[in-house]
């Protein structure tokens, strides 16, 4: 074949990694295999990288893989590799080539939005898609059995057909020919025989769906396949919501997430000179209708990010945060103690609202967070006025005589109103994992009262959706501390983002911005 072309390519840089990391597949022979060396001044250098260039894979569909493979098993998270735009780096490509045993050529910018755009819809559909899978597979051992590259090949291959309605011809090719080269040729029959057999269902309008019906269990086991969600999530929600809530909230979390920018207000950027620089990136954007520094952006975030606006002229933050700190409401001269800080995007907000006057004082038991939180302050040039401290809040609370009339504490917590963000959040969050975050939750909300003057204000903040780590832990710490009551939100954030009982809530579904909640507690004694 003439147009195979894969070179062996001898760089100038570190000694070749072989593999011993376990996501590698074992040594595979490709007939896409033609090796060229090359080295600088025609030395050979023992210590000279070794890399494999094949230019006749996909290189959406490689690194998709690979950084597929990185999510589930190496803990890297989606959000974290698309916001870095590392999707072209050196880092990466490392990665693809110690997994795949070569590398394809350099993404350009369509194919990083594609990469984006694969990787995050295939975790998010991952349930939905394994039974589609599982369901053409010869036999359910077949699907349990599988390697896992060979899984995340076939996961991209029915994602693109049925979700992305990619040509389904171009797609077989694709996923055959990246599974013969990545693995070996018996894969790559495998992936044809299983993706044709979806071309075929999918023309016949017949894929092998659930159906809704049964008992409540056996309805949200199927709500959680249709939906791709953890069946505790759908079960949890279709009780707080009803079904069809239940639903609208999934199909949120299941929809490209859309991001806000915020104008670094502290080093005189207004929203207008952001506005311009959008502008002049191309980038489509839309000012904010509740906070007046913000700016929001459904497409070309990667833009911003090689533009470099984020190295101190904006930063990326959800306008659902933003409302956060409308709701502690800094005022110029305050003392503000920031009790679970980093990585610190309240705690800079709250910094550019005092207007150089005042002091925050960033609290976290996290020291890496907080560092970065600190660099942050830096760049923002709010660094004179934000203080950081590492400390767990419990002990930090019982051994200081630090005191403020505005305390937050943005607690953590279980992160289901940012699902549609961080796509792989849904798959890592467990039902126990609630009851440990409503103990520390409990705990710290003590903890950060201890911090309040008399007549001061504690602010309970979490992103989540869920009334046990919101309303609940409120009510819970009122019973505790009679010493407070609520101070309803009216007056410092829209009227529709205020309920019944006075506290902020931002509802994914109906402001179509990240889930939020947050309580303003005055000390009376
Ligand atoms: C929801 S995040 C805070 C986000 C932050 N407020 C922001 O806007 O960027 C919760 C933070 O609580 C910190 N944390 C957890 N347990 C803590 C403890 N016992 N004391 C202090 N910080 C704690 C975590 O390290 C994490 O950074």
């Amino acid at each position: 074949m003439a147009h195979l072309l894969s070179l062996h390519v001898f760089l100038s840089a570190h000694a070749h990694e072989t593999s011993s990391n376990p996501m590698k597949p074992s040594k595979r022979t490709s007939k896409f295999s033609t090796s060229i060396s090359t080295s600088k001044k025609g030395v050979l250098n023992p210590s000279h990288k070794t890399q494999k260039l094949n230019l006749e894979v996909s290189p959406h569909r490689a690194v998709s893989a690979v950084r597929l493979m990185r999510i589930q098993f190496g803990g890297a998270f989606a959000d974290l590799l698309n916001e870095k735009g590392k999707g072209s780096g050196d880092n990466e490509m490392g990665y693809v080539e110690r997994t795949l045993g070569f590398r394809p050529r350099d993404l350009d910018d369509r194919d990083l939005r594609l990469v984006t755009d694969i990787v995050g819809g295939t975790i998010r559909w991952r349930r939905y898609l394994d039974h589609l899978i599982g369901s053409l597979c010869h036999d359910e051992s077949m699907f349990r059995s599988m390697e896992p590259l060979l899984l995340q090949i076939l996961r991209i291959g029915f994602y693109e057909i049925v979700k992305l309605n990619m040509p389904s011809y171009a797609v077989v090719d694709e996923n055959v020919k990246l599974a013969k080269v990545a693995l070996r040729p018996g894969a790559g029959n495998m992936v044809n025989g299983i993706l044709r057999k979806l071309v075929l269902v999918k023309e016949d309008n017949a894929l092998p769906l659930p159906k809704v019906e049964g008992d409540d269990r056996a309805q949200a086991r199927a709500l959680a396949t249709l939906y791709s969600h953890p069946v505790w999530m759908v079960r949890r929600w279709t009780k707080y919501l009803g079904q069809e809530a239940a639903i609208k909230l999934m199909m949120w979390n299941n929809s490209d997430p859309s991001y806000s920018l915020r104008a670094n207000s502290s080093k005189g950027i207004t929203r207008d000179d952001l506005v311009m620089q959008l502008n002049s990136l191309k980038v489509p954007h839309e000012v904010s209708l509740h906070l007046d520094d913000f700016v929001r952006v459904k497409i070309g975030l990667q833009n911003v990010i090689r533009a470099g606006l984020l190295k101190g002229l904006c930063s990326v933050q959800d306008e659902s945060a933003g409302l956060v700190v409308s709701v502690v409401d800094p005022q110029p001269g305050e003392e503000i103690i920031d009790c679970c800080a980093a990585p610190g995007g309240k705690t800079l907000y709250m910094a550019s609202r005092l207007r150089g006057k005042g002091r925050v004082h960033a609290i976290d038991i996290n020291k890496g967070r907080l560092r970065i939180l600190g660099e942050a302050a830096k760049m923002q040039k709010v660094d004179d006025i934000v203080t950081t401290i590492h400390a767990d809040l419990r002990i930090f609370a019982d051994n200081s005589a630090l005191k403020a009339d505005k305390v937050l504490l943005d607690a953590p917590c279980s992160g289901l109103g940012v699902l549609s963000k961080r796509a792989d959040l849904r798959w890592n969050r467990r039902l126990e994992d609630l009851e440990q975050l409503k103990n520390l939750q409990d705990e710290l909300l003590d903890a950060a009262s201890t911090l309040v003057s008399p007549g001061g204000v504690l602010i309970y903040s979490t992103c989540s959706i869920d009334p046990e780590e919101n309303e609940d832990r409120v009510g819970a710490f009122l019973v505790r501390h009679p010493e407070f009551r609520i101070d309803p939100v009216d007056g410092y954030v829209p009227s529709d983002f205020v309920t019944k009982q006075g506290f902020y809530f931002s509802d994914p579904v109906q402001h179509s911005l990240d889930g939020a909640f947050a309580a303003r507690l005055v000390r009376t004694s």
